[in-house]
This record gives structure tokens, C-alpha cells and sequence, in this order.
């Protein structure tokens, strides 16, 4: 979009959250709390976007890599100085600007087209989100005038108890002309309880001075959830937790308990896959179409599943491949490991893939089966149809050809062929 840029405020502390991390680097579902804002930015044309960083600034800048512009707030002077930051790069800009809060990672992208074509089709000179919540303290409230137009924004701070009572709150998402928000930004003046310039205080500046202002209220109050403290934090996850597992249901997923299973973000499942209770996907696990995980699996990142595979209970997967129709079904860890089809991974099976310094690798070729409580110390590769006895070491460097078979401590392998 030509006419359209963003700005994400991130410089804040976040004093509540009590930690080392900047708070938009607090993960949620696997994904930090910013990157969400981004892919909002992202997912609407690709938005040249500005992020203004200040509270540990080199952290979430070497996060953000090169994928965005960024400037630094140096004095944390609140969120229309964060704005004001940011302006030198819009020189020569005449285009809208879209302005977010880089906390705010339950936004849904529909919300903010909706309030950027409310905001197009009004010609507002402002446009902002609102939300109305059953508990609006800590935000800032919508004051409402003649015709129910916003006139203002109260912050918690500075309310009158009568506005305290006011349930529609402001969700810190905005959109302006540029050349409104950059000429009334300067008449902004210094909160005097709080040291801080407001952003929200430009509405009651652009209302006086009889500017358009228009609202969209969203009907999902929960977007409007700030990260402020870790109680947020959890909040957030649950919600996002729970829009994960519905998406994968509307996508032909069975997700049998959905208040027990964990599936982060960026995950991908085939349709008739079953999820059984308990089970973790973190992100960037992909599973295919027809099979059945769980109860109490953990799938971790770098993980890929085949089609029609069983992993059941207490069964860990980390970095690995499990071919199609393979099964692993009690009890296992698989760490670095390419699983061929067709492979049975008996109970107890573990890959000792860490030798204290390197992390290796196991190949199980198609149609092997590895007998229950085998250790195999990678490097190790089983061969096709190869075949594993009951709790035999496979010492590393081992290669076991195809179609025979190891058995004992440490693996000794028979000079007969599997049958
Ligand atoms: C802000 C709004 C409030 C709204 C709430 C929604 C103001 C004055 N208040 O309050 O009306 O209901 O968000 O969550 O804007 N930031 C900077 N630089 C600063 C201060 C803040 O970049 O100097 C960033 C923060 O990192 C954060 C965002 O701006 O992402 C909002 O700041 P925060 O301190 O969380 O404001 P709230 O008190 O939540
Ligand atoms: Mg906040």
C-alpha cells in the first residue's frame, strides 16, 4: 500500500513484567509479543513499517534483524514523543499513518483493514480502535461528546471517578494523515503527573479544533489486551492457544481436548490428523495428513511427520523426520534422527544423540524395527528392514547393513538376515 506506513512503539520498559528481557521479546505461543504486531504490518500489503525501540534497544534490534526500519527513543518520554522519534522517517511522506503498540499480540489483522477502510472512506483526519472490557482499569477511557462523537481520551491517571466508571477503553491503535498527526503532535503538552507526553492526548486537540475523528470498536474485546505484567502474559496465551486450535479445526484437524494441548503459532497439520489430550507442538513442526499423536506427546522444533505416523505417549521429538506410516508409540525420545516409512520404534527407544559436546545424527532406514528399550549412540544408521533386539546398545559409529539384525551390550551384530 502506497499511501500507507506504520509505526510500532516498543521503546517501554515494562516495569511490570520484572525481567531482564525487553518485554516485546516476551514469547507468547512460541512467537515474541512483537512479532505479532509485525505480521499484522505484513500481512496489510506489506507495510513499510518504523519500530521505535528505546528500553534495551540492541536486544530487540539484533531480534528484528534488517527486516524493518527502527529508531531509538533515548529518554522514554511517552507515546507521542515515541511518534515524534520516528517522524524523520516520513520526510516528504503525505500518505496515512497506521500507529501500533508493539505489546498488543492478540490484534487480529481483519480489525485493523477494517479501521483503515473506516478511516479512508470517513476521510478522517484520525481514526482510532476502542474496545469495551469488564474491567477498563489501566487503560485509557473514550470520552464521549455531542452525537456520541470521541472527544477525548482519559488516562487512568488523570480520569474523574465518573470516568473511571466509562467501560470503552483505547486500545493504542491509530490511524492518522500524516500531515494532521505530525502538525498537532508539536501541541501536545507534558503530563504533569507523569513526566510524559501522551499520544492520546492529540483526540481532545483534533476534536477542539474541529478535525474528523472516528472510532471503530472492536467486537473481540480481548484484542485490546496490553502486555503489561506476566498475568497478561498468560492471558494472551491462552487466548492465542485457543484461536491456534480452532483454526486447526476449521482446517480438518481433531483436537480431542483443547484445554490440554499446546500448539504453538507456526505449526502446520494435515487434515484427519488426531490430536490427543496433553500434547505439545512448538513451533515449526509440520505433520501430515491421517495420524495420530498423542496422549502426551512433545513435538519440538525442526520436526517433520509423514502421513498415516503414530507418536503416542510420553514420546519425545526433537530435530527429526518421521517417515510415513511410521510408529513410535510408548516412551521414546528421537533427537537428530531421519526416520525412513514404515518404522516401528519400540517402547523405551532413545537416541543418544549429545556426546557432550556434538549433537549427531540417526538414520533408520524404511521398514526397520527397533526393538523396545534399544539405545542408539549416535552416530549410528540402521539399515532397511534392519531389526534391533530388546534393549541392545548400538554403539556409536555403528552401522548396521540392511536387513540384519543387532542384539545385546554392546551390539553385536548376527550374521543371519532378518526373515
Ligand atoms: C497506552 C495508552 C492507553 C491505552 C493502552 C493500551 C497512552 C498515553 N496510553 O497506555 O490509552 O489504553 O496503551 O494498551 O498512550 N512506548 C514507547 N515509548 C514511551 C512509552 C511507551 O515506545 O516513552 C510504547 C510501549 O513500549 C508500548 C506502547 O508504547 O508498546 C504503549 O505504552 P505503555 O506504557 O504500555 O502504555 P499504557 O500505559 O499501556
Ligand atoms: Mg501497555
Amino acid at each position: 500500500m502506497k499511501d500507507l506506513r506504520a509505526i510500532i512503539l516498543a521503546a517501554g520498559k515494562g516495569t511490570r513484567m520484572k525481567s531482564e528481557t525487553p518485554k516485546v521479546l516476551h514469547p507468547v505461543c512460541g512467537k515474541p509479543t512483537l512479532q505479532y504486531v509485525l505480521d499484522v504490518t505484513q500481512s496489510i500489503g506489506s507495510l513499510k513499517t518504523c519500530v521505535v525501540l528505546g528500553h534495551k534497544s540492541e536486544l530487540v534490534k539484533r531480534y528484528l534483524g534488517k527486516t524493518v526500519t527502527t529508531v531509538i527513543q533515548k529518554k522514554l518520554l511517552g507515546t507521542a514523543d515515541a511518534v515524534r522519534c520516528a517522524q524523520g522517517s516520513f520526510r516528504n511522506y503525505r500518505g496515512h499513518i497506521l500507529i501500533l503498540c508493539g505489546d498488543t499480540p492478540l490484534l487480529r489483522k481483519e480489525t485493523i483493514r477494517t479501521l483503515i477502510a473506516k478511516h479512508k472512506r470517513t476521510n478522517a483526519d484520525g481514526t482510532f480502535l476502542t474496545a469495551v472490557v469488564q474491567e477498563p482499569a489501566g487503560y485509557g477511557r473514550i470520552i464521549r461528546g455531542e452525537g456520541r462523537k470521541a472527544v477525548a481520551i482519559r488516562e487512568e491517571k488523570d480520569a474523574s471517578d465518573y470516568e473511571k466508571n466509562i467501560v470503552e477503553i483505547n486500545v493504542g491503535v491509530y490511524c492518522f494523515k500524516s500531515s494532521v498527526l505530525f502538525q498537532y503532535l508539536k501541541e501536545i503538552k507534558v503530563n504533569e503527573k507523569k513526566k510524559e507526553f501522551y499520544l492520546t492526548d492529540i483526540i481532545e486537540i483534533l476534536s477542539t479544533k474541529g478535525l474528523r475523528i472516528e472510532t471503530l470498536e472492536t467486537d473481540d474485546y480481548r484484542e485490546g489486551l496490553g502486555i503489561n505484567s506476566r498475568e497478561d502474559l498468560a492471558v494472551a496465551a491462552s487466548v492465542l492457544r485457543r484461536r491456534v486450535l480452532s483454526d486447526f479445526m476449521l482446517q480438518g484437524v481433531t483436537i480431542i481436548d483443547p484445554s490440554t494441548t499446546h500448539i504453538d503459532s507456526d505449526v502446520r497439520i494435515g487434515q484427519d490428523t488426531v490430536i490427543r489430550p496433553f500434547t505439545v507442538i512448538e513451533n515449526g513442526v509440520r505433520i501430515g495428513k491421517n495420524c495420530i499423536i498423542g496422549p502426551f506427546t512433545r513435538l519440538r522444533p525442526g520436526t517433520r511427520i509423514g502421513n498415516k505416523v503414530e507418536v503416542g505417549n510420553f514420546a519425545e521429538v526433537s530435530r527429526s523426520r518421521l517417515g510415513d506410516l511410521s510408529r513410535m508409540k510408548h516412551f521414546s525420545f528421537l533427537g537428530d534422527a531421519e526416520v525412513g516409512k514404515d518404522v516401528n520404534i519400540g517402547a523405551g527407544v532413545v537416541t543418544a544423540n549429545y556426546d557432550g559436546k556434538n549433537k549427531n545424527k540417526t538414520s533408520i532406514l524404511d521398514q526397520a524395527f527397533v526393538g523396545s528399550d534399544s539405545i542408539l549412540v549416535a552416530p549410528v544408521r540402521i539399515g532397511k528392514q534392519a531389526m534391533t533386539g530388546a534393549g541392545c546398545v548400538v554403539t556409536q559409529g555403528k552401522k548396521v547393513p540392511d536387513r540384519r539384525v543387532i542384539v545385546g551390550v554392546p551390539g553385536r551384530i548376527l550374521d543371519k538376515k532378518r526373515p
